[in-house]
């Protein structure tokens, strides 16, 4: 594993355990990034960690209580994992957190085929940390929440 570079900030913890996440942090964390514009229903926000709490592996960082990065997988744990919503606090981006957060979810499952769906300019972020691009077809049914 990379270790978190230099630059980053030294008091920076990792869980791998908890998937219950404060849905008030994942909603601030989510805003951050421009992921939520904050027109939730209380009830969305309340059941905001309900994807994460469902999820079979959830990674998080954290400075004190303050969440700071996070990623969620789907996966039957041998052989096909997906990635969703990994994210990283705007101030805390460019240490080496995402990755660190994504190379711990590997080390879960290392055998496992990683998938992940994503925005063209985050594609080449992916890239650069291993993932190859996949031209077969990706179909879908879209969700019902956004
Ligand atoms: C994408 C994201 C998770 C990256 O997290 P991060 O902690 O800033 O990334 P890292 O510091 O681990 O970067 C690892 C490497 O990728 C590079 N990188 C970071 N963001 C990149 C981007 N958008 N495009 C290309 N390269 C990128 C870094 O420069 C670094 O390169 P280096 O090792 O040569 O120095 C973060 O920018 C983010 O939260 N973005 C908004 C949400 C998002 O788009 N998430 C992905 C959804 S699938």
């Amino acid at each position: 594993m990379a270790p978190v570079k230099e630059k980053a900030v030294r008091n920076i913890t990792f869980d791998e355990l908890k998937k219950e996440l404060p849905s008030d942090e994942l909603h601030r964390l989510f805003m951050s990034v421009g992921w939520s514009d904050g027109s939730e229903t209380p009830d969305m926000r309340e059941k905001f960690n309900l994807p994460f709490k469902n999820s079979t592996l959830v990674v998080s960082a954290w400075i004190g209580d303050k969440l700071i990065g996070v990623v969620r997988v789907l996966s039957d744990q041998v052989v096909r994992s997906v990635i969703y919503d990994l994210v990283v606090d705007p101030e805390f981006q460019g240490k080496g957190i995402g990755r660190e957060l994504i190379e711990r979810c590997i080390q879960h499952f290392p055998h496992s085929e990683w998938l992940v769906q994503t925005e063209e300019n985050t594609a080449v972020y992916y890239e650069k940390i291993g993932f190859k691009r996949d031209t077969r077809a990706f179909l879908r049914i879209a969700s019902k929440w956004f």
